[in-house]
């Protein structure tokens, strides 16, 4: 098994996800959104690219039990029935609903690597069950951190490397690891007692504290608080 990670969210060549395993992640915050809300009993989530989309498939779904949720700015988008804060995300608001989720970065994270053979959902907050699934599947892997915009994102990368070095730590196996995943599980080595600390120096980590988001950096350092990993297949997100 060999472990590669995108650094930079470029979309990953289709030869190379073809047969791998990825796990998306976007700690700050929509993986940890996602994971949050199936883990509160969302049926299931449509990670969309934009707003308008968002509208358009309400209208298409035409259900009473669909909520849109997600963020522009970091902030609630007008018409939205909820931000992109993972304690938004609350059983009395999303059991049994069909989630519509769009997010700068996290959500169109998904369509970017949508051709390859599974598709997982990653965060700290499922952190050790994603390192257990990912063993199991025993597929090379490639870890797809959604960035900022762009560019390269400390917190995501972070996760990355955690979910190396528990991946290392679980299996008895070889496992070959690319420069990238060797960058990543030294920016794993500096940050493990203190994950906070590093979100609080992120860009991301930065702009949600100014905008009022600082708790929600506390509550996506939280590690292994569920056992559930997310799928994202055929443009739909759903647990077993
Ligand atoms: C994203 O997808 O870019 C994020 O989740 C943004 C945020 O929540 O502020």
């Amino acid at each position: 098994m060999e472990i590669d990670i995108q650094l930079v969210p470029f979309p990953p060549d289709s030869d190379i996800l073809l047969g791998r395993t990825v796990v998306v992640i976007d700690v700050l915050r929509a993986t940890s959104v996602m994971v949050h809300a199936m883990s509160q009993g969302a049926s299931e989530i449509i990670p969309v690219a934009t707003v308008e989309e968002a509208f358009q498939m309400r209208k298409v779904l035409l259900q009473r039990s669909v909520i849109l949720g997600g963020e522009r700015g970091s902030k609630k988008i007008p018409g939205f029935d909820l931000g992109n804060s993972p304690k938004e995300y609350v059983a009395e608001r999303v059991k049994g609903k069909k989630l519509i989720l769009t997010t700068t970065n996290g959500t169109k994270a998904f369509h970017l690597v949508s051709t390859a053979k599974k598709i997982l959902v990653g965060s700290f907050l499922n952190i050790g069950v994603t390192a257990q699934k990912c063993l199991e599947l025993n597929r090379d892997l490639l870890i797809f951190p959604s960035g900022d915009e762009g560019n390269f994102s400390l917190e995501d990368n972070l996760c990355g490397g955690m979910l190396i070095e528990q991946i290392m730590k679980k299996s008895g196996k070889r496992i070959a690891l690319t420069d990238a995943s060797h960058c990543v599980q030294i920016l794993y080595e500096r940050y493990k007692a203190n994950i906070v600390e590093a979100f609080r120096l992120s860009h991301h980590g930065k702009e949600l504290i100014k905008r009022g988001f600082g708790e929600d950096l506390v509550y996506c350092a939280q590690m292994d608080i569920t056992n559930i990993v997310p799928e994202f297949k055929d443009g739909v997100i759903r647990t077993d």
